[in-house]
């Protein structure tokens, strides 16, 4: 309750003035300021892909969008902001998923796609530092030619920033392998709420010295601070990697499968991916990826997608056709069959079908995504039982929800749910919720794995997180941000 009163008592945010962008104008140069207000007066529609997020599900009306090229041009924004009780949202490429990354209202946006720099690179620790504004794939071409990679890799990769992955803790298609940005990420500069810039952009593994405040920020969502420097670990780069779509006649065998495979591959198993038919036919329909045969695709009711990074060629191929014949050989085998790449395009054709699927349910309807973390065994109960709940609500069907699929990090407990529909209604979205949240509650789960709360589940939290977790959660973000400018309205109500 004295949380619930602190929260009330803060002042009221305010709209951007001319008089703001009068005085952002003394620090910024003319292209950094966009905004509708005069003396620029621009159209409404060219802060348009600024306001709406990657879904066209969430929508903004700020008026100005900052780009700042340094961080001490970010820290004057904030500053000004703070005295001024003005809201900011950071935002980077502005593929998040859960609307986070664009206004609940008139919000100043504070785009970091001007901090592009690299600051260093040491080839022999792999230890990176860029700005925050970096896009994640120009930080994997940097690295490339010194034979490193980064330790994340997702869908969004040609948007998507490095600060952006680090404040949402993107997880991604490499954490099997790579672990957590928890783990990876060796330091941060941070611009905190009041416009101080936090350096901790160390290039250590190891630092044992107290309090590890960079880990606040790695999935704070913006609403600590804003993020412009990034330390990051780049591990060598596989000397060999390969990959096999398999298919499967029921999701029953996607939990021994993988057994079975950890076992055989151990140590250059990198990638464990599960698509169900339904996501599987969706990618193809919008043509990601190599499809398979009509043959090899007869009678399976889901994929998975193995990859191996490993450090010799021919043992990892063998290793992995191996797999394929003991597989296939077995009594009761548990795949219909297997598709092994046989060269870097076919290599990338299968990961586009996987990469893929989120595109594609983009491109057939308005996707509701539920990004959740349930025991493995539960997947497909979870999918099935919400298209069930979804039937017995009279809402499946052409002119409402026309799939309910599921995808996801199977070897990070990570489905992805997504129904896929005509339109985003508010009979869909009430009978989803609380319905999916209970669910993931009943299997003590997380209702976001990977993508964050952002603004779509700030009423959700308490489905995963104990009262007194969020009731310090909420005194971090006070004692941070006393004015509520950053990011309002995101990951807490
Ligand atoms: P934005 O969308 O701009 O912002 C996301 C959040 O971070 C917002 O709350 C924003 O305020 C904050 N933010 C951004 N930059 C900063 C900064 N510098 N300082 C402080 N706060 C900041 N996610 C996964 O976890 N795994 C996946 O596999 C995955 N695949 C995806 C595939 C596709 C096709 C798409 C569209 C999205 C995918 N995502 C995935 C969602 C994921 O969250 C983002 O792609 C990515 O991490 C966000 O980076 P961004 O730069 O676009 O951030
Ligand atoms: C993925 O794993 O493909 C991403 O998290 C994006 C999504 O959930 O669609
Ligand atoms: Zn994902």
């Amino acid at each position: 309750r004295a949380l619930r009163a602190h929260h009330t008592q803060r002042p009221p945010l305010n709209s951007v003035t001319e008089h703001d962008l009068a005085h952002f104008a003394k620090f910024l140069d003319p292209p950094a300021i966009l905004s509708t207000l005069p003396p620029v007066s621009l159209p409404a529609d060219e802060l348009d892909q600024f306001n709406n997020d990657w879904m066209g599900k969430y929508h903004g009306s700020s008026t100005t969008v900052l780009k700042p090229k340094t961080t001490q041009q970010v820290s004057e924004i904030v500053k000004w902001c703070n005295e001024r009780c003005i809201g900011i949202v950071p935002q980077g490429g502005n593929t998040g998923l859960v609307g986070g990354s664009v206004p609940v209202k008139d919000e100043v946006i504070l785009s970091l796609a001007n901090m592009n720099k690299v600051r260093s690179f040491d080839p022999v620790s792999g230890i990176l530092v860029a700005d925050a504004g970096c896009i994640l794939q120009s930080l994997t071409d940097y690295v490339a030619p010194h034979n490193h990679i980064m330790p994340i890799d997702l869908g969004a990769k040609g948007s998507c920033q490095i600060g952006g992955n680090v404040a949402t803790n993107a997880g991604g298609l490499r954490l099997l392998r790579y672990g957590s940005l928890h783990g990876t990420v060796l330091g941060l500069e941070v611009v905190l709420p009041d416009g101080t810039i936090l350096d901790q952009l160390t290039t250590l593994r190891k630092d044992n010295t107290g309090y590890d405040l960079k880990q606040l920020f790695i999935g704070a969502e913006g609403t600590l601070g804003v993020i412009t420097g990034v330390s990051i670990l780049t591990p060598p780069a596989p000397q060999a990697s390969n990959n096999v779509i398999l298919a499967l006649p029921s999701f029953k065998n996607v939990l021994p499968l993988y057994e079975i495979v950890k076992r055989q591959l151990s140590e250059i198993l990198s990638a464990f991916e599960f698509i169900d038919r339904t996501a599987y036919d969706l990618a193809v329909k919008h043509g990601q990826g190599r499809a398979l045969s009509d043959q090899e695709v007869e009678g399976a009711e889901c994929f998975v997608l193995v990859e191996t990074s490993g450090g010799r060629r021919e043992h990892d191929e063998e290793k992995l056709a191996d797999l394929l014949e003991s597989l296939l050989e077995a009594e009761k085998p548990l795949i219909n069959t297997g598709v092994l790449a046989q060269s870097p395009a076919q290599f990338a054709s299968l990961w586009a079908l996987r990469e893929g699927v989120t595109e594609a349910v983009s491109k057939e309807g308005k996707p509701y995504k539920y990004d959740i973390s349930v025991p493995l065994s539960t997947f497909q109960e979870v999918v099935d039982g919400t298209r069930e709940h979804l039937r017995s609500k009279g809402l499946l069907g052409d002119h409402a929800v026309k799939h309910v699929i599921g995808y996801g990090h199977v070897g990070d407990g990570n489905l992805h749910l997504n129904i896929v529909a005509e339109s985003y209604t508010p009979e869909i979205q009430d009978a989803l919720e609380p319905y999916v949240y209970e669910v993931v509650a009943s299997h003590r789960g997380s209702v976001s794995a990977e993508h964050g709360i952002g603004a779509m589940k700030t009423h959700a939290l308490h489905y995963s997180k104990s009262d007194v977790s969020i009731a310090w959660m909420k005194k971090i973000k006070d004692l941070f941000d006393p004015h509520g400018i950053m990011n309002p309205g995101k990951v807490l109500e």
